[in-house]
């Protein structure tokens, strides 16, 4: 296939699409917060999975670093957050990325060996140096990644560097664990919060889903006070077009999107960042193959299109219900609201119109059963809001299929 029939679109997650498009005021938003001396605001990325989350992080890290900041940082994988010692050593690990290099003393030892000259060796803030420290401190955990934060910090700011920021994504995977006395995602805000205080510039950038929010302020109610929270929705009209457009531009492809096709892959992807990646990547596919034949061009094969959706995306989803869990969702989905959020009161009205109502604590019940699944989510008031974008509209699809 000839170089410039490549296709430029990347549905995936975490893959950084052709051409980022809006996001612009939450650009901005991270660049005030560059600004702080004393780090008064942390923030939190949030929103529904595709919806950018992870590609908007890999985006502020260049900026991070051109505005003199340190980066360190990874996905927070649910081990990492089992105990308050796996959390810190997470923390610590990530942060000695930056620290190795600083070196703390030159020392000469003695020869090592048989006519060895002396070596000369350096003594660097390495894993082995933090983790020892860390060790060695007496106290509490916290103490002990305190001890170690301000340390790093007291070498580190040599560097004529702003601060530090500490970036982590899948960060809805931060818990405490009340029952095995383990309390790391509180360990993680009481820490930050004691160095912030000190005038120490570390701050925390953590990415996740919309559950992720609620449960800091569970753990502690400053979280509220600590995090300036930006909520990732879809794409404005404007923004979905360009996602589509200038990618083709860039890569000078001959495949062209008229107004009309463009307006298809609206309506189906509603401005969903994920689904526009992998509506356009199969639209590319169909129409690079067809470019000698000047009629189809234009034509977008919606159903095909949105019956691949179905099965890659939704249907993997969809089988962790049960069938009385999908008539649920079916009511759900036909309540005007729920696209927003949804209460178990309106749900259960709404089924009464329907052969087999649901009591509300049965709704209750299957509720976290489905938040669990990954479906739905509670928010902070107690409302519910599904979890997966678009999902109503696969339900209906499906209901009209049954
Ligand atoms: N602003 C954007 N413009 C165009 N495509 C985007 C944009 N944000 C994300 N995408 C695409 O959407 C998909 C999901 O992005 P990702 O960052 O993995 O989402 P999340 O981390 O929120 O689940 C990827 O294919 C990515 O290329
Ligand atoms: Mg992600």
């Amino acid at each position: 296939m000839a170089k410039e029939f490549k296709n430029p679109f990347r549905p995936g997650a975490g893959h950084m699409p052709p051409y980022l498009a809006g996001r612009e005021t939450e650009k901005h938003e991270f660049e005030r917060l560059l600004e702080q001396d004393t780090i008064l605001e942390n923030l939190i990325l949030t929103g529904l999975r595709g919806v950018g989350k992870t590609v908007l992080l890999e985006t502020f890290k260049p900026m991070a670093i051109e505005g003199d900041w340190l980066w360190v940082g990874t996905d927070l994988s649910e081990s990492s957050s089992v105990s308050e010692a796996s959390l810190s050593i997470r923390l610590i690990t990530d942060l000695s990325v930056v620290t190795s290099g600083v070196v703390l003393a030159r020392k000469r030892l003695g020869a090592t060996g048989f006519g060895a000259a002396p070596q000369p060796v350096q003594l660097t803030l390495d894993y082995p140096m933090l983790q020892a420290m860390w060790q060695q401190t007496p106290g509490l955990a916290a103490d002990k990644l305190k001890a170690v934060l301000e340390t790093a910090w007291a070498h580190l700011r040599g560097l004529n560097k702003r601060g530090v920021i500490f970036a982590y994504d899948e960060a809805q995977n931060l818990a405490d664990h009340a029952q095995k006395d383990e309390y790391p995602l509180s360990l993680l805000l009481d820490v930050f919060q004691s160095i912030q205080r000190k005038g120490i510039p570390f701050m925390l950038l953590l990415t996740g889903l919309p559950t992720l929010f609620p449960r800091l302020v569970e753990s502690r109610t400053f979280s509220e006070r600590m995090f300036h929270v930006l909520f990732l929705d879809k794409l404005s009209r404007q923004d979905s077009h360009d996602a589509v457009t200038k990618p083709i531009t860039l890569a000078n492809s001959p495949v062209r999107f008229d107004e009309a096709s463009l307006d298809s892959i609206y309506e189906i992807t509603r401005g969903y960042p994920y689904f526009i990646q992998y509506v356009c990547r199969e639209v590319f596919d169909v129409w690079s193959q067809q470019i000698e034949d000047e009629d189809s061009l234009h034509a977008i094969p919606v159903e095909e299109i949105m019956r691949k959706l179905d099965s890659d995306f939704f249907a993997g989803r969809w089988a962790r219900a049960t069938d009385r869990q999908r008539d649920l969702l079916l009511i759900v989905a036909q309540l005007e609201n729920c696209n927003s959020e949804f209460t178990v009161q309106e749900v259960v009205s709404q089924s009464r119109s329907s052969d087999r109502p649901f009591s509300s604590s049965h709704v209750n019940q299957m509720f976290s059963a489905l938040a669990d699944a990954g479906l739905i989510y509670k928010n902070r008031w107690g409302k519910y809001s599904f979890a997966v974008p678009l999902l109503d509209q696969f339900i209906k699809r499906q209901a009209a299929a049954r």
